[in-house]
């Protein structure tokens, strides 16, 4: 219930109640109980169950422009979730949609009321709410939005938070987004300060999640000073602004991406092994391009002579099986791109001691065995999928006729052709000619670095995903 009192109306109000109250003879109190219920009445509605505010009926995306930045805003059970109230306002004069979600906590000090008020949407406060779970539902809550912005993050939100908790609509939300998350905290300085929020706050960052403040100053409890403030509403509304921006030069943040790269390595025994002559330089390129265009990117890397890549989790491994392990691991990934020239065999009778040349004895046979095609085990997945799955075609003759066959043999979405005939230096080389297949048909790339087409394919790949 919102927590407007008599003596919060204005002089003017206070003035005609009272006279209506006298005129009636009853107190003011159900003076204004009887002028709610004839509104009631005359708006032939029943005294209204949780507060639906005078919002557009869908309360999704839909409810804003399509180019409208959209915040969900996390208030926490702390005194200074009034001045998330301001917020919301702050957020909306910059012309952001913003859609709340309530702690339980939070109800003691802000309403729903208020926040669907101001937001101008419904607000959540349930993750077992059915209504809201038909409406939009707690992974949609976490998806739809631009920024996550936590204020007041109090320590037990927080603490939650970096053990992946989600026993609430806000930590279950929080979880599940892939949007950049922004914390407001705010506590009294002793629990700021306290190690294990230190703790839980180091973990948060290594986690990528941002903070601003707390600040110092005045704090709630008479008397007391310190670190512990939260930022004020402008100053939080400034940074949300800010990150926002940043995140549309970012046509790939929040996208999940794996790309494996460069050559694997089958042993023949602990000193020797099968190889071919990719350097990585491919892989390496479009790793960087998808982090450039804000993609939270895992390379999987087979050896290769190049500098780590900054910005990037790097898994360094041999063998196909290995490379093939390690995505798997990495999946759920919303984008998958299969750049390694992974040895389609390896010894099945590798030595487990160095094999020693004997005089006067044969040399010794190798005897191959398949390796796991990592490409179409991914693309049939029935469970993880990533949405687009590309592999390249390396080839040496009817480039585009065996690419078509690959796409449809391999069942992945796109395939980025190549001729890597020893003449054309691509293996290796700093340069590339693509020729991009899809069902839709072929795509002729001009020659360009391995830097440009990996621009092109981040370019290509941001196109799709905005389509869809
Ligand atoms: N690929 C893979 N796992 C394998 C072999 C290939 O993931 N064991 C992937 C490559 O990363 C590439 C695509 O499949 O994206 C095609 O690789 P390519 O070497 O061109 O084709 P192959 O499958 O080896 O087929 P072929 O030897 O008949 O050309």
């Amino acid at each position: 219930m919102a927590s407007l009192t008599i003596r919060q109306l204005d002089d003017r109000l206070k003035k005609l109640l009272r006279l209506r109250a006298a005129r009636s003879g009853r107190s003011v109190e159900d003076e204004v109980r009887t002028i709610l219920r004839a509104a009631a009445d005359e708006s032939g509605t029943d005294v209204p169950g949780p507060f639906e505010p005078p919002a557009p009926k869908s309360a999704g995306r839909a409810a804003a422009a399509p180019d409208t930045k959209r915040v969900l805003l996390i208030i926490g059970g702390g005194i200074a979730a009034y001045k998330s109230l301001d917020l919301i306002r702050r957020l909306k004069e910059r012309g952001i949609a913003v859609r709340c979600v309530l702690t339980k906590a939070a109800e003691h000090f802000v309403t729903p009321l208020a926040a669907g008020a101001l937001a101008g949407e419904k607000v959540f406060t349930d993750l077992f709410d059915p209504a809201g779970e038909f409406d939009v539902g707690h992974i949609r809550l976490a998806r739809e939005t631009d920024l996550v912005v936590v204020a007041p993050a109090t320590a037990d939100l927080m603490a939650k938070m970096a053990n992946g908790h989600a026993n609430d609509l806000a930590t279950a939300a929080l979880l599940a987004t892939h949007a950049k998350i922004l914390l407001a905290p705010a506590m009294n300085p002793l629990m700021w300060f306290n190690k294990a929020t230190q703790r839980n706050l180091a973990q948060l960052a290594a986690d990528g999640v941002l903070t601003i403040g707390p600040n110092e100053g005045e704090k709630a409890e008479s008397g007391e000073r310190g670190t512990g403030r939260m930022a004020e509403p402008l100053e939080i509304a400034a940074a949300a602004e800010k990150l926002l921006a940043a995140s549309a030069d970012k046509p790939l943040a929040g996208k999940r991406m794996l790309i494996t790269s460069g050559p694997t390595h089958e042993p023949i025994d602990p000193v020797r092994y099968i190889a071919n002559r990719s350097s990585g330089k491919q892989g390496n390129a479009i790793a960087m391009a998808a982090a450039a265009a804000g993609a939270d990117v895992t390379l999987i890397s087979g050896p290769v002579n190049l500098p780590d890549p900054t910005g990037i989790k790097l898994i360094k491994v041999e063998t196909a099986r290995e490379m093939l392990e390690a995505v798997e691991r990495t999946l759920p990934v919303d984008i998958a791109i299969f750049a390694a020239a992974v040895a389609d065999w390896r010894v099945a009778n590798a030595g487990e001691q160095k094999i020693k040349k004997k005089a006067g004895q044969a040399t010794p046979d190798l005897l191959l065995t398949e390796n796991p095609d990592i490409l179409s085990t991914i693309s049939h997945r029935k469970s993880k999928r990533p949405k687009l799955v590309i592999g390249f075609a390396a080839e040496t003759e009817n480039v585009a006729a065996n690419a078509k066959d690959k796409l449809a043999r391999k069942g992945c979405d796109w395939i980025l052709a190549n001729d890597v005939s020893p003449q054309t230096g691509i293996m290796g080389g700093d340069s590339n000619t693509i020729q991009l297949v899809t069902a839709e048909g072929i795509e002729p790339w001009p020659p360009q670095s391995k830097q440009d087409v990996a621009a092109m394919l981040v370019a290509r790949i941001a196109a799709e995903i905005a389509d869809k």
